[in-house]
C-alpha cells in the first residue's frame, strides 16, 4: 500500500476530485460508463465539493457514472437527515447530471427478514455495472471501513453487521445522543471493497493518527479491517500532516 501525505486536507481532497474526474472523461471518451463506488461521513466531504465545482463550471459529466455506496444505518429512512442518502444528496447528487437512476445506496428500511437476498442482490448489482472501477472510503477510529468493524473476514460481501460501540459513540452527536444511533448498519464487504480496481482511503486529523499506523505499518489482520488494503495492488491513502503523525 502506497501513501501520500499532504499539509491539508483541502490540497489532497483536490487532487482526489481531479483523480475521480479524469477517470470519469476517460471512460466518456470511450462512450463506457463509470462505476464509482462512494462513501459518507466528513472525509470526503470536500472531495464531493470539488467535484460539484467542476460540474458547476461545465468541466464535468456525470451521465455516465454509476455509483454504489458503501453502506446505510440500519433501521433507516432515506428522508432522515442522519441517514447516508440524505447525506449523499445533500453533498453530491442534487448538484450534478447523474441519472437518478443510476445511483445505489443500500436501502435501510429492508426488513431483517429480507435483508440477506437483498445484500445478495447489490452484490450482483455491482457485477452487472461491470464492477467498481474506483472506491473512495474514509477509515473510522476501530479501523472500519464500509461499515465492516474488526472481526469482519476478508471473504466478506454485502451483508448486515453490528456497529461496534466505538462507532456508534463516534456517531451520537449527529444522532442527539447514543441511544438513538443504530445498533445495526447494511455494508460492502471487505472483498467486494478489495475487488475495486482503484482504492482512495481519506484520513483526516489526529484521531486517525493511531488507526493509521496500524493499518499501514501493523500487521495484515480482521482486528484493523482496514489493514486487508495492504493486500490490494492499487489502494492509496490520501492522509494530512496530522492522520500521518504517528508513521515511522
Ligand atoms: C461511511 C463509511 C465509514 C466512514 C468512517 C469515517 O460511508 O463507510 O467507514 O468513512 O466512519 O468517518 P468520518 O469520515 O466521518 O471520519
Amino acid at each position: 500500500i502506497h501513501n501520500e501525505v499532504f499539509s491539508n486536507s483541502e490540497t489532497a481532497s483536490k487532487l482526489v476530485a481531479e483523480e475521480i474526474a479524469s477517470l470519469i472523461k476517460q471512460k466518456q471518451e470511450k462512450s463506457e460508463t463509470c462505476v464509482l463506488g462512494l462513501a459518507t461521513g466528513s472525509s470526503p466531504i470536500k472531495v464531493y465539493e470539488e467535484l460539484v465545482n467542476m460540474h458547476r463550471k461545465g468541466e464535468l459529466s456525470f451521465r455516465n457514472v454509476i455509483t454504489f455506496n458503501l453502506d446505510e444505518y440500519l433501521p433507516m429512512e432515506p428522508e432522515q437527515q442522519q441517514s447516508y442518502h440524505y447525506f449523499m444528496n445533500q453533498h453530491l447528487f442534487d448538484h450534478v447530471d447523474i441519472n437518478p437512476e443510476n445511483i445505489h445506496i443500500p436501502d435501510g428500511t429492508i426488513p431483517v427478514e429480507d435483508i440477506d437476498q437483498y445484500c445478495i442482490d447489490y452484490e450482483i448489482k455491482i457485477k452487472e455495472a461491470g464492477g467498481l472501477d474506483f472506491q473512495l472510503l474514509g477509515i473510522g477510529r476501530t479501523g472500519h471501513i464500509g461499515f465492516n468493524e474488526p472481526g469482519s473476514h476478508p471473504n466478506s460481501g454485502t451483508r448486515m453487521i453490528n456497529l461496534n460501540h466505538v462507532t456508534r459513540v463516534d456517531a451520537a452527536s449527529d444522532f442527539n445522543g447514543l441511544e438513538n444511533v443504530p445498533k445495526k448498519a447494511v455494508t460492502m464487504g471487505i472483498s467486494t471493497i478489495m475487488k475495486a480496481k482503484r482504492v482512495i482511503l481519506l484520513a483526516w486529523g489526529h484521531k486517525k493518527a493511531s488507526v493509521v499506523k496500524n493499518t499501514i505499518e501493523g500487521s495484515i489482520t480482521s482486528n484493523i479491517p482496514a489493514s486487508f488494503l495492504q493486500n490490494h495492488s492499487n489502494a492509496t491513502i490520501i492522509l494530512d500532516s496530522e492522520a500521518a503523525s504517528e508513521l515511522t
